[in-house]
């Protein structure tokens, strides 16, 4: 992944200017002892690089570089341009972001810019050509940071210069045609209609709804305008060091960044997680983020760029990590498809706003019980040398469109209560629980190498991306699809069919689904309505047939919350009614026969009833290896990644309980972590086993 480091990363982020020059040989000879291989270094070091506009100062970072490949250490260097300096900001003081109600917001925090103004772009790129030709050459450099986590904090401005180019950003969108922005937004509605573009304004706060095309322009343009940042950035870093790989940390599945744009521009992605230690399936989410991070890098090993070691100091409540989930969460990552494990932060600050974050040096220094912990996971990643640069392959994909997600969640919808990455997230709880590992893909993906695809919701589609997927039906794909989708096109116009007199939902997606949805019936909050499977009455059905039936157990009645939908089938049969209340007797899941493949439709909000459907969709994709699927519904998560020559099979156990693996674990396979076989796997414990191919 970093071709000057082998094997798996380890480090974190380091802020010397808080300490002492006189504590820096300290810290690198400490993370020496603890096998640190990276650190990540001037992420916030913008106001002591340039103390003045034309004063620069690289004297100590120069030392500091020196220091660390001394001890050979490499260094993921940043451009250090998320927090500007007071100088600057004071100097410059149109360059602080506006809210959407006017308020400037001040300096004293981070990332307080306007990512529109040339004035920051500027003074961005040209501290980032000062480090690039002053470290571009140094042996410690092996990555580059850019910024740090865009959008964190700030991921809109509506000051008068976003507006301006708001404005040349809509010109470029419409061709100049003011007509074209007029029929996109919708604007004869309300008499909202522009005569020219200089009457545009950003979505600022307004009597009320604001126009929705204006909307979901707005959050289209801001994420670009974000990335138009990075990509400035980046630009002058691949001049000056052509050879050196970039990255910028993403931040899981965020709604603000259409990560996919992005991703394409990064050697290499990396992602800052964190899962909260006082939720007990936080695993299940970490899971779906890192293979969203698998994902944007086209399958490529990613880079968990931070994490904490133990609590973090933002939340309301922060909880700490035991030695064993620290030790579990971290593999975790490696597991689905990290070559390293970087940390927020080296050491512990002792001011400052996150002063009780944790650090792989805490508080309590080198006597400390963490401390030790740093110590001890460093030279078990270095067991796991052999596993960097092995991939994971997957046979079920999942639908991710950030445009789809931006309209869906708009305002004056049927419901306020649908949220894509709640949705998303209780069906791929359910495909983790069975081991099977999903990739990610955009809309208009190749969906040829998988056997199951799923889209939770895509609300929003144009008919190109619908065909692809009856397409890749019709050829023989699985493919479940959530309620409330296929409505509205790329404009967030509702599909109006062939014939001009209103084709119905779910538009272009009618015929790959064959249902035809007849008017949404949100369910109000605290309230389900009752769904019953047409196996599960078929089933009780002969069993009251046969005399010597007997009952296998209480099985609680599947319901639908949020959301219902008064649907017919034209093509497909039903697989599920609803059995009470306005939709009673009427289907709420369907399947339909589609050339060689077969689609399911799910118009209901089933939470983990959605099992049902999904257990028998993903039957085409077998869960590989068998040891992932002996050990589905155990608690284990399994994952395997592969070189060219051995399998490396991570068990993590998420539960509480010991689990025997017996006859589970393949011949020969031993396990790196220990060099042994193992037979069971300790309440929150990891194996590693490799295995021939
Ligand atoms: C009010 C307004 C209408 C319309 C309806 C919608 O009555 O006068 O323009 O917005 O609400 O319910
Ligand atoms: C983010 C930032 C870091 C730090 C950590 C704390 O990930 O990138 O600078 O603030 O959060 O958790």
């Amino acid at each position: 992944m970093i071709t000057r480091v082998e094997g798996l990363l380890y480090g974190a982020d380091y802020n010397p200017e808080q300490w002492p020059e006189s504590v820096w040989k300290q810290d690198a000879n400490l993370m020496r002892d603890a096998g640190v291989t990276m650190v990540t270094l001037g992420v916030f070091s913008w106001a002591r690089l340039q103390p003045a506009e034309n004063e620069w100062d690289f004297a100590w970072l120069d030392r500091l570089m020196d220091l660390f490949d001394s001890r050979g250490i490499a260094v993921d260097l940043a451009t250090a341009t998320a927090s500007p300096p007071a100088w600057f900001v004071r100097q410059y003081p149109e360059t602080l972001p506006v809210t959407a109600d006017g308020v400037r917001l001040e300096f004293g925090s981070r990332q307080h810019y306007c990512p529109s103004s040339p004035v920051y772009r500027e003074a961005a790129t040209k501290l980032a050509r000062a480090i690039a030709e002053r470290y571009g050459e140094h042996p410690a450099l092996a990555l580059w940071h850019i910024h740090n986590e865009y959008g964190d904090h700030v991921t809109e401005c509506f000051c008068d210069v976003s507006a301006a180019d708001f404005r040349r950003w809509l010109r470029e969108r419409y061709g100049d045609d003011i007509a074209q922005l007029n029929f996109a937004w919708g604007a004869e509605f309300w008499s909202q209609r522009y005569s020219d573009f200089a009457q545009i304004e950003p979505p600022r706060t307004a009597p009320g709804p604001v126009n929705p095309g204006q909307l979901l322009d707005w959050r289209r343009f801001s994420s670009d305008a974000l990335l138009a940042c990075f990509l400035a950035e980046r630009t002058v870093l691949k001049e000056v060091t052509p050879e050196i790989p970039v990255t910028t940390n993403f931040m899981s599945m965020m709604k603000d960044l259409d990560y996919w744009k992005w991703a394409a521009h990064e050697d290499v992605v990396s992602d800052d997680a964190y899962p909260d230690p006082a939720d007990s399936s936080a695993h299940v989410q970490a899971a779906m983020n890192y293979d969203l991070m698998r994902s944007l890098g086209g399958g490529k090993p990613w880079l968990l760029m931070e994490q904490a070691p133990s609590a973090v100091s933002w939340r309301a409540v922060n909880v700490p990590k035991t030695p064993d989930q620290r030790r579990l969460w971290s593999l975790q990552t490696v597991a689905r498809g990290a070559d390293g494990v970087m940390h927020f932060q080296w050491r512990a600050s002792r001011a400052g706003a996150e002063k009780f974050h944790s650090a792989l040096l805490p508080h309590g220094g080198t006597q400390s019980r963490g401390w030790r912990e740093t110590v001890k996971f460093g030279e078990e990643l270095a067991k796991l040398t052999e596993v960097a640069g092995s991939r994971i392959e997957s046979t079920v994909a999942i639908v991710l469109d950030w445009n789809s997600w931006w309209a869906l969640e708009a305002e004056d919808h049927p419901s306020a209560r649908v949220r894509l990455k709640e949705q998303i997230l209780s069906w791929y709880s359910l495909l983790h629980r069975w081991n099977h590992v999903v990739d990610f893909v955009p809309p208009d993906a190749d969906l040829s190498p998988y056997k199951v695809v799923l889209a939770p919701n895509l609300y929003s589609v144009s008919t190109e991306n619908a065909s692809r997927l009856s397409d890749y039906v019709y050829g023989g794909g699985y493919l479940v699809v959530g309620y409330f989708s296929g409505i509205v096109d790329e404009l967030d116009h509702i599909h109006q069919g062939v014939d001009g007199t209103g084709g119905g939902y779910p538009g272009p997606l009618k015929d790959v689904l064959g249902v035809a949805v007849d008017e949404w019936w949100p369910i109000p909050d605290g309230r389900s309505v009752e769904v019953s499977f047409v196996a599960d009455e078929e089933s009780s059905q002969a069993k009251k047939k046969h005399k010597h039936s007997y009952s296998i157990g209480y099985h609680r009645t599947p319901s639908a919350v949020r959301w219902s939908e008064w649907i017919g089938a034209t093509t497909a049969r039903a697989v599920a009614h609803y059995t009470e209340g306005a939709l009673k007797g009427r289907p709420a899941v369907t399947c339909n026969d589609f050339g060689e493949g077969r689609a399911w439709y799910v118009s209901c909000d089933l939470g983990g009833d959605i099992e049902k459907v999904l257990a028998e969709a993903v039957r085409p994709a077998v869960v590989w290896p068998s040891l992932a699927s002996s050990l589905a519904f155990s608690g284990v998560e399994v994952v395997c990644r592969s070189s060219e020559s051995h399998h490396y099979y991570f068990l993590l156990n998420h539960g509480d309980k010991q689990v025997d693996l017996g006859s589970a674990v393949p011949f020969g396979a031993v396990n790196l972590l220990t060099g042994s076989r193992p037979a069971h796997l300790a309440a929150q414990g990891v194996a590693v086993l490799k295995v021939g191919r």
